[in-house]
């Protein structure tokens, strides 16, 4: 049986020869599609493949139309927007995600870009300090959960709303629990966001958020780009000149922002929050196992079209 590894933007090499490596072990044959030009490409290579491994590749219904053999698609990584769910499961396709295995990655660049921020583009001006401030985290999941780690070392006070995650928990991890997002915004200088893009989250962080912000506010999106109202962050930018916005993820008005606000934005040229060796290696073998998992015994744990 095939296995496609289709990344437009490549694993580490280290993690590659995993990869291929746990699945030629299982006897299956992987196959290799990296850096492709689009769709077509794509669409192409599936013809044949029992099994998919993709990062933020997009399986949508005409690529899924092109699989006739596909049984399933594994996203290395946590988020899954980018795959047609209904259409996979009506076609049978199971597919899944590796939580958690690049989330360390995400949340070190959360403070890579604030730090750079807040150090004001390291331009030779005099910046400012995390000790001591406040961080609230938006979505308490792996992402989340690394983020409240790593700010507890700077010695900040870190909150985290979660309508999906039972306050003890958020508690228990040593982090003060927030019942609304407007509290979330109001009360902490950082916010990073770690909420998924669905129908629910889309734009849904804009001006009436972003205004609520204490002075010298810092929002950090490692997240979507989809989950920002991008109309109402540059009125909050606009209106608010102690604003920061820094993302992992090009908005569709980067220029436009980059142009107004100069180094009060940053964001990264391509999504780079898990571009580690580590982080790739980890979602890798961690999606070249569930592969062989699901071929072989059925294994499906981490099935999210069901
Ligand atoms: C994720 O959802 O796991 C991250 O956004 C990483 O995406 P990438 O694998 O395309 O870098």
């Amino acid at each position: 049986m095939k296995v496609l590894i289709a990344t437009q933007k490549p694993f580490a090499k280290a993690a590659v020869d995993s990869i291929k490596e746990v699945i030629a072990n299982a006897g299956f044959e992987p196959v290799m599609l990296e850096k492709y030009a689009g769709a077509d490409d794509l669409k192409k290579a599936v013809a044949d493949a029992d099994a998919v491994i993709i990062r933020s590749d997009i399986i949508d219904a005409d690529v899924l139309a092109a699989a006739p053999k596909l049984k399933i698609v594994v996203r290395a990584g946590a988020g899954y927007d980018n795959v047609d769910l209904a259409t996979a499961k009506a076609q049978g396709v199971v597919v899944q995600n590796t939580p958690g295995q690049n989330s360390n990655a995400v949340a070190e660049l959360v403070f890579g870009m604030t730090v750079m921020a807040i150090r004001n583009m390291y331009d030779g001006t005099s910046g400012s300090e995390l000790r001591g401030k406040t961080i609230g985290i938006q979505a308490f999941g792996q992402v989340g959960r690394n983020v409240a780690r790593i700010a507890k070392g700077f010695d900040m006070t870190v909150s985290a709303l979660d309508p999906y995650c039972p306050a003890e928990d958020i508690a228990a991890a040593g982090v003060t629990p927030v019942q609304t997002v407007n509290d979330l915004y109001s009360n902490n200088q950082f916010v990073s966001i770690h909420i998924p893009a669905t129908a629910e989250t889309r734009g849904s962080i804009g001006y009436d958020l972003i205004r609520l912000m204490p002075q010298g506010g810092v929002l950090i999106n490692t997240a979507r780009k989809e989950v920002i109202d991008e109309a109402g962050l540059a009125k909050a930018l606009e209106e608010r000149p102690d604003l920061k916005y820094v993302a992992d993820v090009k908005p569709d008005n980067a220029d436009e922002l980059k142009e107004r606000f100069g180094n009060r934005v940053f964001f990264t040229p391509k999504k780079m929050g898990a571009q580690t060796a580590e982080a790739n290696i980890n979602a890798g073998i961690a999606a070249a196992e569930q592969v062989v998992a699901y071929l072989r015994d059925g294994i499906n744990r981490f099935q999210v079209n069901k």
